[in-house]
């Protein structure tokens, strides 16, 4: 089978993790494609991390897919179907032409996603319109049928999207709370947390949880997807295989080493959404003002892993003052919870609020956006659990 190039777009900020997550689950997407394709050739995975996302190179068509159903951290995935100098419309039409690009794209209206930077060919409309027109297609809406055309310094890059929907997009019918974390980001800041805990800790911790996104993410994280639709399902160079997409719909694809789940929130809206959204009865979801004078802690679980994205201040407002509120949110968790590892979104302004006692320090810190705000991942961890 030819080798292709794959794109994973990620949230800028998380690629290193994007990548670790990567490396871990690749032979585990290899053996799933080898199930649908016994004859492929395993390959070594060559990879490339920018801002943006992080390229693959040489991989069989039928594994560059399948990255789609088991990795978490990525948005989506392209597949690169061409890249070429171009600096007027009419050569543009006939290289998408010569691409046949009809072929990775089911019948219907399609949807071009077209940018351009430092080029001659700058007008987006026109640019989509070329493409339209090379392809015959018409533009809609259609969420399984994307391709993308880059133009930077004068090289066009025509990519098709092998995911349909984004994959952030974890279920149809979330039922969503106040500022809810994309899940995509959720993965990753868990997946941060179990690579620092090394397996030292069973238990993961939202004191938080509003719709319970870290929970389901930490639940879901070495399983496949609960999907069945992804827009690679309708590429013509794979109908040979007669993909069953039962194959890879919820599978178990490694051991989870958290076996115990909990989740807690004062809100009882919360509380109920995030039951209707994880849907497990392995995950304990309670009531519980994590700020409150909690004196009953002969069931609150310690020395485990705890993730807290707290309200911040901005869309969600704060008692008092943000330095405040957080440090003594901090104080309620060591004390209550006594973490080995604690990971807190934060505001980015206030990334250095929280003043930690012995035996806590700080062990890592990641800047991202969410919901358009800049925050920042700050990791305390008990000195002794620092190897
Ligand atoms: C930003 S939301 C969490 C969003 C969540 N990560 C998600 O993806 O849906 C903050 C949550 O903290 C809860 N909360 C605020 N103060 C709390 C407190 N003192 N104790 C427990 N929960 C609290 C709110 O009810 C809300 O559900």
């Amino acid at each position: 089978m030819n080798e292709h190039e794959f794109f994973l777009i990620v949230a800028p900020g998380l690629t290193d993790l994007a990548a670790l997550e990567l490396e871990e689950k690749w032979t585990a997407i290899f053996t799933l494609a080898k199930r649908i394709a016994p004859d492929l050739t395993e390959t070594s995975l060559q990879y490339t991390k920018t801002a943006e996302g992080i390229t693959l190179e040489k991989v069989p068509l039928l594994a560059g897919v399948l990255l789609n159903t088991y990795l978490k951290t990525p948005t989506r995935i392209l597949l690169r179907l061409g890249s070429f100098r171009c600096r007027d419309f009419p050569k543009l039409y006939n290289k998408c032409k010569k691409m046949n690009l009809g072929q990775w794209l089911p019948p219907g209206p399609i949807r071009i996603k077209a940018s351009a930077s430092k080029s001659r060919l700058m007008m987006l409309k026109r640019i989509e319109d070329t493409v339209l027109k090379a392809c015959s297609r018409k533009a809609g809406e259609s969420e399984d049928a994307m391709l993308w055309v880059r133009f930077q310094d004068d090289t066009c890059t025509i990519s098709v999207d092998t995911s349909g929907e984004a994959l952030y997009k974890r279920t149809s019918e979330k039922k969503v709370g106040q500022a809810p974390l994309r899940e995509t980001i959720a993965a990753a800041l868990f997946y941060k947390l179990h690579l620092l805990a090394k397996e030292d800790s069973h238990v993961f911790i939202d004191p938080m949880l509003g719709s319970g996104t870290s929970l389901s993410e930490a639940l879901n994280f070495w399983r496949t997807h609960k999907r069945e639709r992804y827009a690679f399902l309708s590429f013509e160079a794979l109908q040979k295989f007669s993909i069953d997409s039962r194959l890879f719909y919820n599978q178990e694809m490694a051991k989870n080493p958290f076996d115990h789940l909990v989740g807690y929130d004062q809100n009882d809206a919360a509380l109920t959404w995030a039951k209707e959204n994880i849907k497990s009865q392995t995950v304990v979801l309670k009531k519980r003002d994590v700020l409150g004078s909690n004196t009953n802690l002969s069931d609150v679980p310690q020395a485990g892993v705890l993730f807290a994205n707290p309200p911040y201040g901005k869309r969600l407002k704060l008692p008092v003052a943000p330095k405040i509120y957080f440090q003594s949110l901090w104080e309620a968790i060591a004390r209550d919870f006594s973490p080995n590892i604690a990971g807190l979104i934060l505001p980015r302004e206030n990334c250095k609020s929280i003043e930690v006692q012995h035996p806590y320090k700080q062990a890592a810190v990641l800047h991202f956006m969410n919901g358009g705000l800049k925050v920042s991942f700050v990791i305390y961890r008990k000195a002794s659990q620092i190897r």
